[in-house]
């Protein structure tokens, strides 16, 4: 990848330290997330249930914006010592804690599903963030119980946000730089006009899927399932593991769950199910030609997007 401030920081030996801190974290989420009933509130902290897009940049736009918005008042009360400002800056900044605390939860959990100098970033990224929202809730803490007397909140206040600059910039970097959470199906051609493929309909056993390349870089993941041939990408929107090589879940084994983080995708509709991805597959209508040959070509709206 080409270098970036961030890889610069956290890769080679200089970045060794990260790894202990990643382990010990990611034994605190990842244990957490193997206690049975906890995948509704994984898949929610991805975005995968309810907001159907990843969650943890929403709410860091809230967070820095608050953040933003509590550095603007500050810097007025400095200038004109209006008291009128410290209800408001006292509110906006409560408010922004509370999301600070679901962005932590949801950023950890995204970055859980890691690995690498990806994972060593994300791990300072996030364990500064922790640090500087602990930091905020002591600003927060000493502006209700000082009264007038702010200014020593305050100015804790203005040095954190340059933190927050600097850091929240690390968390960027991971999606600009690694590309994490990014959908590895955003740049693929997913044929729009029926394409034929080197697999013939008769090779297929049920509920055993196979990879084909479909050209222009897409590959599909067909499979067979009660006589009927389903087709959706085979590389996970997640991270881009290998869905053909995921086991088929589900009552009638119609999902498939990746083989690498655990996203589970239907074969029916390409939908992201459970998490760490929150982008669907692309699904294909399936026939068969003359000849014997599988034929595919995108289906539905989202597919057409991004069909050729
Ligand atoms: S690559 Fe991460 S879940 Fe598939």
């Amino acid at each position: 990848m080409p270098e970036t401030v961030g890889d610069r920081l956290v890769r080679g030996d200089k970045g060794k330290w990260l790894d202990a801190l990643g382990g010990a974290l990611g034994g605190v989420v990842g244990g957490f997330y193997r206690i049975p009933g906890t995948r509704p509130i994984k898949d929610i902290l991805h975005g995968t249930l309810v907001l159907r897009h990843p969650l943890h940049p929403a709410l860091t736009d809230v967070v820095v914006g608050g953040y933003t918005v509590v550095a603007i008042l500050d810097v007025l009360f400095l200038l004109q010592r209006d008291a009128a400002l410290l209800g408001s800056t006292d509110v906006v900044l409560a408010v922004t804690l509370l999301v600070a605390v679901g962005s932590i939860l949801s950023g950890y959990t995204d970055w859980n599903e890691t690995f690498g100098n990806e994972r060593r970033l994300g791990i300072l990224h996030g364990a500064a963030m922790s640090l500087i929202t602990i930091g905020y809730g002591l600003s927060l803490w000493i502006r209700v119980g000082a009264g007038p007397d702010r200014d020593p909140a305050i100015f804790l206040g203005l040095g954190l946000w340059v933190l927050v600059a600097v850091f929240a910039h690390l968390g960027g970097e991971m999606v600009f730089g690694y590309g994490t959470g990014v959908n590895r199906q955003a740049w693929t051609h997913v044929p729009g006009k029926w394409r034929r493929l080197d697999l013939r309909a008769d090779a297929l056993e049920d509920r055993k899927p196979v990879r084909v390349e479909a050209g222009d870089g897409f590959a599909a993941m067909v499979t067979k399932v009660d006589g009927a041939i389903l087709a959706i990408g085979a590389a996970c929107t997640h991270a881009g593991g290998p869905l053909d090589q995921g086991e088929l879940v589900g009552p009638d084994r119609l999902d498939v769950k990746c083989p690498w983080h655990g996203s589970v995708f239907s074969l029916r509709t390409g939908a992201a199910l459970h998490g760490p991805a929150t982008m669907d597959e692309p699904v294909l209508e399936t026939r068969t030609s003359a000849e014997g040959a599988v034929e595919i070509r995108a289906r539905g709206r989202r597919s057409a997007a991004a069909a050729s």
